[in-house]
């Protein structure tokens, strides 16, 4: 295994990210910086938790299909995992892999990469790792190496954190990434009743609140805050008429909080939106990627159509006939 590529999103990014968010009338802050090494923790435990479905059931999918997955990526492929934590669910699909030529996980928290490439590196002694700590949102390099075709394998329903015009980017970033004939292996979290959906994010043993709020101690402790997130409540919610389960941190209070020499005044109840979470439908899905190129070849569901797996091929870019 090589040396893991140095850190690609820069504290002032993060920094400029913060008071940027902070300063529009709706206060945001971007879901991807939830993922520092404790917030890579607190991850981990949700998906242990009895309310959140999504984690159990895709790798339920995996297990019962990752040889045919495996059998679409083919032989000699160069796998690229976005997003890619504790690498949990690629086992099964390296596991029914015919001689893949290679393992590329792209993470943003380096040290959580890693630490989970090096416990797969001891299971796979044999497969070419090779990590990349990059925001898979921005165009990034990919070792060059000979493989038969690229997939990129996208698991979790991490593209749910997209905003809709972010989804259309990463998929026409990925069709140019794997090129004609490589592939997109997709984890999708699917629409469902909200007697479902709003527990997931709304734990009894509050590790999703803690999850949340540790954004809020990030900036503390890395930009010189005060926002005391203890004091800032967890509210989590399905916004049907967006299909996503939306995140928020509410002040009860009216306070004033300052992030380095930068303050924020926060009325009574005022929130700061810190994820969203979208939920989709298959064809909808499939609908969208096509316009980039992505051609749905298959797919694979529980009996309960909680949860789906895609496998997209890139086709040659469509030429658009002018009228
Ligand atoms: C990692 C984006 C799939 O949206 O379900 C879990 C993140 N947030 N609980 C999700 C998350 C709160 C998770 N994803």
């Amino acid at each position: 295994m090589t040396n893991i590529r140095l850190a690609a999103v820069p504290d002032r990014r993060f920094r400029a990210d913060v008071i940027a968010g902070l300063s529009l009338p709706q206060k945001r802050l971007p879901s991807k910086y939830f993922y520092d090494a404790a917030g890579s923790r607190l991850f981990d435990r949700i998906t242990e938790l009895p309310e959140y479905y999504p984690t159990r059931t895709e790798l339920g999918v995996m297990r019962v299909h990752a040889r045919e997955m495996a059998a679409r990526c083919g032989s000699r492929c160069q796998l690229i995992e976005f997003g890619a934590g504790a690498l949990t669910k690629v086992r099964l699909l390296l596991d029914h892999m015919e001689t893949p030529a290679g393992f590329v996980p792209v993470d943003v928290s380096g040290a959580h990469l890693r630490e989970a490439a090096t416990t797969l590196a001891a299971d796979y002694p044999s497969l070419d790792i090779e990590p990349v700590v990059a925001d898979f949102t921005v165009p990034f390099d990919v070792p060059d190496i000979d493989a038969e075709r690229r997939v990129v394998y996208f698991p979790g329903s991490t593209i749910g954190n997209l905003e809709p015009s972010e989804t259309d980017d990463l998929l026409r970033l990925i069709a140019r990434l794997v090129g004609p004939g490589g592939g997109l292996l997709l984890g999708v979290d699917l629409r469902k009743d909200i007697k479902i959906l709003e527990p997931a994010y709304n734990d009894s043993a509050g590790v999703t609140a803690e999850f949340n709020r540790n954004l809020l101690v990030r900036i503390d402790r890395e930009l010189g805050g005060n926002f005391h997130a203890a004091s800032f409540r967890h509210v989590a919610f399905y916004n049907a008429s967006l299909s996503r389960i939306e995140m928020h941190l509410v002040s009860d209070v009216a306070r004033r909080v300052r992030v380095g020499s930068t303050t924020f005044d926060f009325r009574a109840g005022e929130s700061i939106h810190t994820e969203n979470s979208y939920k989709y439908d298959v064809n909808e899905l499939a609908t969208r990627a096509l316009r980039f190129g992505l051609r749905m070849d298959e797919f694979w569901t529980d009996a309960q159509r909680h949860f789906a797996v895609l496998y997209l091929t890139a086709t040659e870019p469509t030429r658009t006939v002018s009228p």
